[in-house]
Formats: C-alpha cells, sequence, structure tokens
C-alpha cells in the first residue's frame, strides 16, 4: 500500500515521546509518502514546542496553539496570553486544539467552558479555523458552537451518523483517526459515510490512537494509509484518492500553501 502526499491534519511530534528520534521519524515519514502535518498545542508549551518545530522542519510541520480540556485545569494565569500570541503569527494555522472533555474529569465542567469559549473568541478575532475535541459531551460543545461564529474541524470525530450531519450542515469539517479501524468502529464509519469527501479530514491525532495492524503501538503519520483504506471502500473511491482530497481539504481549511 504505498500512497503518496499523506497530509496528516492533527498530530503531536510536539510529545514527549518523539523527543529521542524526531529526526529519524521524519526522514521515516518522508520516505514513507508523508508531505506533511499540523502538530497540535495543547497547552502553553506543548503550543511553543509545536512553533519550535515548524521553525525547525519549515514546510513539511505546520502548529496550532491551544489549551485542550485535559490541560484547562492546570493552565497558570498567563498561559491564554501565551497562546494569544502563538496564535498571532502566520504560521500558526489554527486555535486548538480546545473543547469540552467530560469522559475523563481531569477539570471541573465550568473552567473547560470559559476555556473553550475564550478559545473560540480568539478564532473569530483572528479569523482563524478552529481544532474541536469533544468527548462525552456532545451536547454541551454544540450548544457553546451555535453562540460562536469560528469553524474548523471535529476532530477525531467518535459521534453518530446524525451528530456528523448535523456539524457538515453547519461548516464543519470532520476530522477520522485511526479509531476507524478498530473492531467497535461501525457507528464512526457509519459516520464517515454520510461526510461528504469535500469535508473530510484524514488525521492520526499520533502518537497516540496507531490503527490496526499498529494499535497500540507508537503511531506516526505514514499510518493514516490504514485509516484511509478503511474509510475510501466507504466512499467508493481509491485509498489514494480519498488521500489527496483530505490533503486537499486541510491545505484550504488552514490556508496552507504547500507545493505537493
Ligand atoms: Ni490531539
Amino acid at each position: 500500500m504505498a500512497l503518496t502526499g499523506i497530509f496528516d491534519s492533527h498530530s503531536h511530534y510536539n510529545d514527549e515521546d518523539f523527543d529521542a528520534d524526531l529526526p529519524q521519524v521524519v526522514e521515516m515519514l518522508r520516505q514513507n509518502g508523508v508531505c506533511g502535518a499540523v502538530n497540535v498545542g495543547y497547552n502553553a508549551a506543548a503550543s511553543q514546542k509545536a512553533r519550535q518545530l515548524c521553525e525547525q522542519y519549515p514546510g513539511f510541520f505546520w502548529y496550532s496553539a491551544g489549551i485542550h480540556p485535559y490541560d484547562a485545569g492546570e493552565a497558570a494565569n498567563g498561559d491564554l496570553d501565551v497562546i494569544r500570541e502563538l496564535a498571532n503569527d502566520p504560521r500558526c494555522v489554527a486555535v486548538g486544539e480546545i473543547g469540552l472533555d467530560y469522559f475523563r474529569d481531569l477539570c471541573p465542567k465550568d473552567r473547560q467552558k470559559a476555556y473553550f469559549e475564550a478559545q473560540l473568541s480568539l478564532a473569530e478575532k483572528l479569523c482563524k479555523p478552529v481544532i474541536i475535541h469533544t468527548r462525552d459531551a456532545t451536547k454541551d460543545t454544540l450548544d457553546i458552537l451555535s453562540r460562536h461564529t469560528a469553524r474548523g474541524v471535529v476532530h477525531c470525530f467518535s459521534g453518530s451518523a446524525e451528530t456528523a450531519k448535523e456539524l457538515v450542515r453547519q461548516g464543519w469539517h470532520i476530522g477520522f483517526t485511526g479509531v476507524v479501524t478498530f473492531k467497535n468502529a461501525r457507528k464512526i464509519l457509519e459516520a464517515a459515510k454520510v461526510v461528504p469527501m469535500e469535508r473530510l479530514l484524514l488525521e492520526t491525532d499520533c502518537p497516540y490512537m496507531a490503527p490496526v495492524p499498529h494499535r497500540g503501538k507508537r503511531c506516526t503519520s505514514d499510518m493514516i494509509a490504514w485509516t484511509a483504506q478503511a474509510i475510501a471502500g466507504l466512499k467508493g473511491v481509491s485509498a489514494q484518492e480519498l488521500v489527496d482530497a483530505a490533503r486537499a481539504n486541510t491545505l484550504r481549511l488552514f490556508g496552507i500553501e504547500s507545493n505537493v
């Protein structure tokens, strides 16, 4: 399955899991058909590191800045200012990942909501897209989004086909990870089926969420091939055609100019 032009719309090479061997990983990615990736921030330090990687690997890594709902609990007073400063950088392609997560009890709901709303407003002010993380919080997420004009991608989608349809209707893109290859993925595949080709993004969320047959290992962006293969059949296209469409969608959504 030798695919080319893979662009990972959501990765975390800013995670410490890649500290020891990132140059080798990037070389491996280039050799395996990956042409670029967005490193997504999840707190102030991770967002700063994502910018650093963008500087180290120009034309290969881009980045976003944001405070994830898990990290909102421990965010310090000045952290939103750090995100504001980073988000102003033209190389910062989005505000994110931001949102609500009621699956793990790491931050009180009110505080999650306050950080979510503040960062949606920031994206609106800067006219940048947002990267949304939502887990076990669909209703509150949709409520908050309905009060905002910011748009972008709902990443690592795990909701129903019905929710996917509603988000698409409201103008959102939907991102799918290796979770679509897991045994219990029927519901997510139903959702992937109803998302129009021009709104679908492919992502890894690496180092997490490695697709089958790599499940449990450290994930890298070349593994998008398995995710693409799982969804392509539902859309009546080849894995390469899906990778090409998803790349075009990602570059358009994030305003990335790339020679690929
Ligand atoms: Ni992520």
